[in-house]
Protein backbone atom coordinates (compact mmCIF):
# COMPACT_ATOMS: atom_id res chain seq x y z
CA UNK A 1 0.00 0.00 0.00
CA UNK A 2 1.11 3.77 -0.15
CA UNK A 3 1.62 4.42 3.04
CA UNK A 4 3.65 6.70 5.07
CA UNK A 5 4.25 8.60 8.10
CA UNK A 6 4.09 12.45 8.65
CA UNK A 7 5.75 13.94 11.79
CA UNK A 8 4.03 17.55 12.19
CA UNK A 9 4.45 20.22 14.26
CA UNK A 10 3.17 18.93 17.48
CA UNK A 11 4.54 15.58 15.98
CA UNK A 12 1.45 14.80 14.23
CA UNK A 13 2.30 11.36 12.17
CA UNK A 14 1.02 9.53 8.99
CA UNK A 15 1.24 5.44 9.71
CA UNK A 16 1.43 2.72 7.42
CA UNK A 17 -0.79 -0.29 7.88
CA UNK A 18 1.79 -2.60 6.79
CA UNK A 19 2.04 -3.83 10.80
CA UNK A 20 5.41 -1.91 11.24
CA UNK A 21 4.36 1.41 10.21
CA UNK A 22 0.65 0.89 12.15
CA UNK A 23 2.89 -0.58 15.25
CA UNK A 24 5.01 2.72 14.90
CA UNK A 25 1.95 4.76 15.33
CA UNK A 26 0.91 3.12 18.53
CA UNK A 27 4.23 3.94 19.86
CA UNK A 28 4.70 7.54 18.41
CA UNK A 29 1.21 7.68 20.42
CA UNK A 30 1.85 6.54 23.30
CA UNK A 31 4.96 8.30 23.30
CA UNK A 32 2.55 11.97 23.30
CA UNK A 33 2.99 12.56 19.59
CA UNK A 34 -0.73 12.83 17.37
CA UNK A 35 -0.62 10.58 14.26
CA UNK A 36 -2.52 11.08 10.51
CA UNK A 37 -2.67 7.98 8.86
CA UNK A 38 -2.72 8.58 4.73
CA UNK A 39 -3.16 5.44 2.74
CA UNK A 40 -4.69 4.54 -0.28
CA UNK A 41 -6.46 1.37 1.72
CA UNK A 42 -5.25 -0.66 -1.80
CA UNK A 43 -4.64 -3.58 0.13
CA UNK A 44 -5.20 -2.55 3.54
CA UNK A 45 -8.11 -2.54 6.12
CA UNK A 46 -9.22 0.85 7.47
CA UNK A 47 -9.94 -1.39 10.55
CA UNK A 48 -6.21 -1.36 11.67
CA UNK A 49 -6.75 2.19 12.20
CA UNK A 50 -9.36 1.59 14.54
CA UNK A 51 -7.76 -1.11 16.09
CA UNK A 52 -5.01 1.79 16.78
CA UNK A 53 -7.28 3.90 18.50
CA UNK A 54 -8.69 1.36 20.39
CA UNK A 55 -5.45 0.38 21.61
CA UNK A 56 -4.25 4.17 22.53
CA UNK A 57 -7.56 5.62 22.96
CA UNK A 58 -6.41 8.61 20.95
CA UNK A 59 -8.06 9.84 17.50
CA UNK A 60 -5.87 9.25 14.57
CA UNK A 61 -6.46 11.23 11.55
CA UNK A 62 -7.20 9.53 8.32
CA UNK A 63 -7.22 10.57 4.72
CA UNK A 64 -7.60 7.79 1.63
CA UNK A 65 -4.87 8.89 -0.47
CA UNK A 66 -2.36 7.45 -2.79
CA UNK A 67 1.56 8.74 -3.00
CA UNK A 68 1.07 8.74 -6.70
CA UNK A 69 -1.68 11.40 -6.45
CA UNK A 70 0.59 14.41 -6.08
CA UNK A 71 -2.56 16.59 -5.75
CA UNK A 72 -3.56 15.34 -2.85
CA UNK A 73 -0.69 14.74 -1.43
CA UNK A 74 -0.54 18.30 -1.35
CA UNK A 75 -3.74 19.05 0.28
CA UNK A 76 -2.61 16.76 3.34
CA UNK A 77 0.78 18.72 3.67
CA UNK A 78 -0.86 22.20 3.59
CA UNK A 79 -3.19 20.99 6.32
CA UNK A 80 -0.78 19.98 8.78
CA UNK A 81 2.56 22.26 9.92
CA UNK A 82 4.47 19.35 8.88
CA UNK A 83 7.69 18.41 11.05
CA UNK A 84 8.66 14.88 9.62
CA UNK A 85 8.05 12.17 7.35
CA UNK A 86 8.53 8.44 7.55
CA UNK A 87 7.96 6.72 4.37
CA UNK A 88 7.60 2.77 4.92
CA UNK A 89 5.89 2.78 1.29
CA UNK A 90 4.84 0.08 -1.50
CA UNK A 91 5.10 -3.19 -2.41
CA UNK A 92 7.21 -5.38 -0.76
CA UNK A 93 7.03 -9.01 -1.94
CA UNK A 94 10.42 -10.48 -3.61
CA UNK A 95 9.00 -12.83 -5.84
CA UNK A 96 6.17 -10.81 -6.97
CA UNK A 97 8.37 -7.88 -7.79
CA UNK A 98 10.26 -10.24 -10.87
CA UNK A 99 7.22 -10.56 -12.70
CA UNK A 100 5.40 -7.14 -11.91
CA UNK A 101 8.97 -4.56 -11.93
CA UNK A 102 6.73 -1.82 -13.38
CA UNK A 103 4.16 -1.80 -10.66
CA UNK A 104 7.10 -1.47 -7.80
CA UNK A 105 9.45 0.89 -9.55
CA UNK A 106 6.14 3.10 -10.59
CA UNK A 107 4.66 2.62 -7.30
CA UNK A 108 8.12 3.24 -4.69
CA UNK A 109 9.96 5.70 -7.09
CA UNK A 110 7.38 7.47 -7.98
CA UNK A 111 5.33 7.41 -4.97
CA UNK A 112 8.36 8.62 -3.20
CA UNK A 113 9.27 11.24 -5.58
CA UNK A 114 5.88 12.82 -4.69
CA UNK A 115 6.32 12.45 -1.58
CA UNK A 116 9.71 14.31 -1.20
CA UNK A 117 8.07 16.99 -3.96
CA UNK A 118 5.22 17.94 -1.25
CA UNK A 119 7.57 17.95 1.06
CA UNK A 120 10.35 20.07 -0.99
CA UNK A 121 7.02 22.47 -1.45
CA UNK A 122 5.81 22.96 2.18
CA UNK A 123 9.45 22.73 3.63
CA UNK A 124 9.90 19.75 5.38
CA UNK A 125 13.23 18.74 6.17
CA UNK A 126 13.28 15.40 8.07
CA UNK A 127 12.21 12.13 6.48
CA UNK A 128 12.67 8.50 7.98
CA UNK A 129 12.84 5.76 5.51
CA UNK A 130 11.77 2.03 5.45
CA UNK A 131 14.41 0.42 4.09
CA UNK A 132 15.30 -3.56 4.13
CA UNK A 133 18.34 -5.55 4.70
CA UNK A 134 17.37 -7.18 0.77
CA UNK A 135 19.57 -4.47 -0.37
CA UNK A 136 22.75 -6.03 0.56
CA UNK A 137 21.88 -9.54 -1.96
CA UNK A 138 24.00 -11.82 -0.79
CA UNK A 139 26.42 -10.16 2.03
CA UNK A 140 29.92 -11.02 2.39
CA UNK A 141 30.21 -11.32 5.70
CA UNK A 142 27.80 -11.84 8.47
CA UNK A 143 26.91 -10.73 10.91
CA UNK A 144 26.31 -7.73 8.20
CA UNK A 145 27.56 -3.78 9.19
CA UNK A 146 25.62 -0.83 7.16
CA UNK A 147 29.46 -0.77 5.38
CA UNK A 148 28.43 -4.00 3.55
CA UNK A 149 28.45 -3.95 -0.10
CA UNK A 150 24.77 -3.16 -1.45
CA UNK A 151 24.00 -6.02 -4.66
CA UNK A 152 20.38 -6.00 -4.70
CA UNK A 153 19.25 -8.79 -6.33
CA UNK A 154 15.39 -8.44 -7.40
CA UNK A 155 13.44 -5.01 -8.21
CA UNK A 156 12.01 -5.12 -4.87
CA UNK A 157 15.52 -5.26 -3.49
CA UNK A 158 16.33 -2.13 -5.80
CA UNK A 159 13.60 -0.26 -5.42
CA UNK A 160 14.65 0.18 -1.80
CA UNK A 161 18.49 1.02 -3.07
CA UNK A 162 16.79 3.31 -5.60
CA UNK A 163 15.05 5.42 -3.25
CA UNK A 164 18.31 5.39 -0.61
CA UNK A 165 20.37 6.70 -3.19
CA UNK A 166 18.14 9.37 -3.87
CA UNK A 167 17.73 10.59 -0.32
CA UNK A 168 21.59 10.71 -0.26
CA UNK A 169 21.85 12.13 -3.24
CA UNK A 170 19.08 14.81 -1.46
CA UNK A 171 20.89 14.87 1.75
CA UNK A 172 24.18 15.83 0.12
CA UNK A 173 22.10 18.73 -1.75
CA UNK A 174 20.53 20.54 1.01
CA UNK A 175 22.72 21.18 4.17
CA UNK A 176 19.18 21.30 6.14
CA UNK A 177 17.62 18.31 4.59
CA UNK A 178 18.02 14.74 7.22
CA UNK A 179 17.64 11.25 6.33
CA UNK A 180 17.24 7.85 8.37
CA UNK A 181 17.79 5.05 6.03
CA UNK A 182 16.46 2.10 8.23
CA UNK A 183 17.62 -1.48 6.50
CA UNK A 184 14.65 -3.65 8.44
CA UNK A 185 15.78 -7.25 8.91
CA UNK A 186 13.02 -9.70 9.43
CA UNK A 187 9.85 -8.16 11.45
CA UNK A 188 7.90 -10.49 12.75
CA UNK A 189 5.14 -11.37 15.87
CA UNK A 190 2.57 -9.01 17.00
CA UNK A 191 1.33 -6.24 19.09
CA UNK A 192 0.97 -7.88 22.35
CA UNK A 193 -3.07 -6.83 22.79
CA UNK A 194 -3.58 -9.37 20.09
CA UNK A 195 -6.02 -6.54 18.22
CA UNK A 196 -3.33 -5.73 15.60
CA UNK A 197 -0.89 -7.50 13.56
CA UNK A 198 0.13 -8.34 9.96
CA UNK A 199 -3.28 -9.22 7.65
CA UNK A 200 -1.91 -10.54 4.31
CA UNK A 201 -4.13 -10.78 1.23
CA UNK A 202 -4.29 -13.98 -0.14
CA UNK A 203 -1.49 -16.45 0.29
CA UNK A 204 1.62 -15.14 3.03
CA UNK A 205 4.82 -14.54 0.98
CA UNK A 206 6.59 -14.50 4.28
CA UNK A 207 7.56 -17.48 6.65
CA UNK A 208 5.78 -16.30 9.84
CA UNK A 209 2.22 -15.25 8.52
CA UNK A 210 2.03 -18.49 6.90
CA UNK A 211 3.43 -20.52 9.53
CA UNK A 212 0.85 -19.19 11.83
CA UNK A 213 -1.81 -19.69 9.10
CA UNK A 214 -1.03 -23.48 9.43
CA UNK A 215 -0.94 -23.26 13.02
CA UNK A 216 -5.14 -21.49 12.57
CA UNK A 217 -5.92 -24.08 10.05
CA UNK A 218 -6.33 -21.55 7.23
CA UNK A 219 -2.72 -23.63 5.52
CA UNK A 220 -2.41 -27.14 5.61
CA UNK A 221 1.18 -27.34 5.94
CA UNK A 222 4.54 -25.06 5.45
CA UNK A 223 6.80 -25.42 2.38
CA UNK A 224 10.30 -25.13 3.47
CA UNK A 225 12.42 -23.76 1.02
CA UNK A 226 15.00 -25.56 0.49
CA UNK A 227 16.74 -27.72 3.40
CA UNK A 228 20.24 -27.35 1.49
CA UNK A 229 21.80 -24.55 2.87
CA UNK A 230 25.01 -24.39 4.23
CA UNK A 231 23.38 -23.99 8.14
CA UNK A 232 23.46 -26.00 10.99
CA UNK A 233 20.35 -27.92 9.80
CA UNK A 234 20.21 -26.94 5.86
CA UNK A 235 17.66 -24.27 5.94
CA UNK A 236 18.35 -20.79 5.46
CA UNK A 237 18.61 -18.34 8.32
CA UNK A 238 17.49 -14.61 9.06
CA UNK A 239 17.21 -11.84 11.88
CA UNK A 240 13.78 -11.55 13.01
CA UNK A 241 12.57 -8.66 15.08
CA UNK A 242 9.99 -7.89 16.94
CA UNK A 243 7.08 -5.59 14.98
CA UNK A 244 7.36 -3.49 18.25
CA UNK A 245 11.25 -3.58 18.23
CA UNK A 246 11.06 -2.37 14.63
CA UNK A 247 8.57 0.62 15.74
CA UNK A 248 10.74 1.78 18.64
CA UNK A 249 13.55 1.91 16.49
CA UNK A 250 11.58 4.42 14.16
CA UNK A 251 10.97 6.51 17.22
CA UNK A 252 14.90 6.71 17.90
CA UNK A 253 15.80 7.54 14.17
CA UNK A 254 12.65 10.76 15.03
CA UNK A 255 15.37 11.76 17.93
CA UNK A 256 18.54 11.31 15.93
CA UNK A 257 16.88 13.88 13.13
CA UNK A 258 16.44 16.33 15.50
CA UNK A 259 20.88 16.60 15.37
CA UNK A 260 20.72 17.74 11.58
CA UNK A 261 23.07 14.55 10.93
CA UNK A 262 22.47 14.51 7.42
CA UNK A 263 22.42 10.95 5.69
CA UNK A 264 22.77 8.09 8.39
CA UNK A 265 22.12 4.26 7.64
CA UNK A 266 20.90 1.89 10.44
CA UNK A 267 20.12 -1.79 10.53
CA UNK A 268 17.14 -2.92 12.67
CA UNK A 269 17.51 -6.11 13.36
CA UNK A 270 18.33 -8.15 16.82
CA UNK A 271 22.01 -9.60 15.84
CA UNK A 272 20.63 -13.42 16.16
CA UNK A 273 20.35 -15.51 12.78
CA UNK A 274 17.74 -18.43 13.52
CA UNK A 275 17.39 -20.85 10.45
CA UNK A 276 14.01 -21.78 9.06
CA UNK A 277 13.64 -25.02 11.43
CA UNK A 278 14.18 -22.93 13.99
CA UNK A 279 11.42 -20.55 13.12
CA UNK A 280 9.15 -23.62 13.45
CA UNK A 281 10.30 -25.00 16.52
CA UNK A 282 9.83 -22.10 18.46
CA UNK A 283 6.08 -21.58 16.73
CA UNK A 284 5.19 -25.45 17.82
CA UNK A 285 6.00 -24.18 21.48
CA UNK A 286 3.95 -20.77 21.45
CA UNK A 287 0.92 -23.02 19.58
CA UNK A 288 1.57 -25.92 21.75
CA UNK A 289 1.78 -28.88 19.02
CA UNK A 290 4.16 -29.36 16.08
CA UNK A 291 3.51 -27.72 12.90
CA UNK A 292 3.23 -29.41 9.49
CA UNK A 293 5.51 -28.79 6.85
CA UNK A 294 7.75 -30.19 4.02
CA UNK A 295 11.04 -30.15 2.83
CA UNK A 296 11.08 -28.19 -0.77
CA UNK A 297 13.75 -26.48 -2.95
CA UNK A 298 15.03 -22.92 -2.50
CA UNK A 299 13.25 -19.99 -3.15
CA UNK A 300 14.82 -18.51 -6.36
CA UNK A 301 16.14 -15.07 -5.27
CA UNK A 302 17.01 -16.29 -1.39
CA UNK A 303 19.94 -15.71 -0.09
CA UNK A 304 21.65 -18.06 3.10
CA UNK A 305 21.84 -15.82 5.79
CA UNK A 306 20.56 -12.78 6.60
CA UNK A 307 21.58 -11.82 9.94
CA UNK A 308 22.48 -7.94 11.18
CA UNK A 309 25.02 -6.42 12.99
CA UNK A 310 22.95 -4.24 15.38
CA UNK A 311 26.06 -2.16 16.63
CA UNK A 312 25.16 0.86 15.14
CA UNK A 313 21.93 1.53 15.41
CA UNK A 314 22.45 0.43 19.71
CA UNK A 315 24.90 3.17 19.73
CA UNK A 316 23.86 6.14 17.91
CA UNK A 317 20.39 5.60 18.67
CA UNK A 318 20.43 4.38 22.39
CA UNK A 319 17.98 1.52 20.40
CA UNK A 320 18.08 -1.89 21.04
CA UNK A 321 15.97 -5.32 20.32
CA UNK A 322 14.96 -6.22 23.12
CA UNK A 323 11.99 -9.01 22.52
CA UNK A 324 12.51 -12.54 22.34
CA UNK A 325 11.64 -15.26 19.52
CA UNK A 326 9.14 -16.48 22.23
CA UNK A 327 7.61 -13.03 22.52
CA UNK A 328 7.04 -12.84 18.67
CA UNK A 329 5.73 -16.28 18.71
CA UNK A 330 3.39 -15.66 21.36
CA UNK A 331 2.32 -12.22 20.10
CA UNK A 332 1.80 -13.88 16.58
CA UNK A 333 -0.14 -16.15 17.94
CA UNK A 334 -2.40 -14.37 20.28
CA UNK A 335 -3.46 -12.17 16.78
CA UNK A 336 -3.91 -14.74 14.77
CA UNK A 337 -6.40 -17.02 17.18
CA UNK A 338 -7.71 -13.41 17.71
CA UNK A 339 -8.51 -12.78 14.54
CA UNK A 340 -8.47 -15.67 12.19
CA UNK A 341 -9.07 -13.77 9.02
CA UNK A 342 -6.71 -10.84 10.08
CA UNK A 343 -8.39 -7.86 9.07
CA UNK A 344 -10.35 -9.53 5.95
CA UNK A 345 -14.18 -8.76 6.29
CA UNK A 346 -14.21 -5.89 8.35
CA UNK A 347 -14.47 -3.13 5.38
CA UNK A 348 -15.39 -0.05 7.05
CA UNK A 349 -15.13 3.07 5.17
CA UNK A 350 -12.72 5.46 5.58
CA UNK A 351 -14.05 9.18 6.66
CA UNK A 352 -11.86 11.65 4.30
CA UNK A 353 -10.41 11.08 1.01
CA UNK A 354 -7.72 13.60 -0.29
C1 LIG B 1 12.21 -15.86 5.50
C2 LIG B 1 12.84 -17.26 5.37
C3 LIG B 1 12.56 -18.18 3.18
C4 LIG B 1 8.21 -18.53 3.33
C5 LIG B 1 11.57 -10.46 2.74
C6 LIG B 1 12.02 -9.11 2.28
C7 LIG B 1 12.33 -8.22 3.46
C8 LIG B 1 11.16 -8.18 4.39
C9 LIG B 1 10.73 -9.58 4.79
C10 LIG B 1 9.51 -6.44 4.41
C11 LIG B 1 13.57 -17.45 4.04
C12 LIG B 1 11.81 -19.02 4.22
C13 LIG B 1 9.53 -18.26 3.64
C14 LIG B 1 7.77 -19.87 3.21
C15 LIG B 1 9.99 -20.61 3.73
N1 LIG B 1 10.10 -7.48 3.76
N2 LIG B 1 10.39 -19.28 3.85
N3 LIG B 1 8.68 -20.87 3.42
O1 LIG B 1 12.59 -13.26 2.08
O2 LIG B 1 13.90 -13.05 4.27
O3 LIG B 1 12.61 -11.10 3.44
O4 LIG B 1 10.46 -10.32 3.59
O5 LIG B 1 9.66 -5.97 5.48
O6 LIG B 1 12.59 -6.92 2.98
O7 LIG B 1 13.22 -9.26 1.54
O8 LIG B 1 11.39 -13.07 4.32
O9 LIG B 1 9.62 -14.35 5.44
O10 LIG B 1 9.79 -14.45 2.90
O11 LIG B 1 11.48 -15.62 4.29
O12 LIG B 1 10.81 -21.54 3.90
O13 LIG B 1 6.58 -20.17 2.92
O14 LIG B 1 11.78 -18.22 5.38
O15 LIG B 1 13.20 -19.04 2.24
O16 LIG B 1 14.68 -18.26 4.28
P1 LIG B 1 12.71 -12.71 3.46
P2 LIG B 1 10.48 -14.37 4.22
Amino acid sequence: HNMFLLLVEQAISFIPCLPSGSHTVVELLEHGQNVVVVDNLYNASYEAILRIEQITGKKVHFFKCDILNLDGLRKVFNKFDVWSVIHFAGLKAVGESTQIPLAYYRNSITGTLNLLQAMNETNVKNFVFSSSATVYGNPPVIPIPETSPIGSTNPYGRTKTFIEQILMDLCAADPNFNAALLRYFNPAGAHPSGLMGESPNGVPNNLMPFLSQVAIGKRDKLRVFGDDYPTKDGTAIRDYIHVVDVSLGHLAALEKLKTNPGCVVYNLGSGEGSTVLEMIQAMNKAVGRKLSYELCPRRPGDVTNLTADPSKANKELNWKAEKTLDEMCVSLWNWQTKNPNGFEGFDVNPPAEC
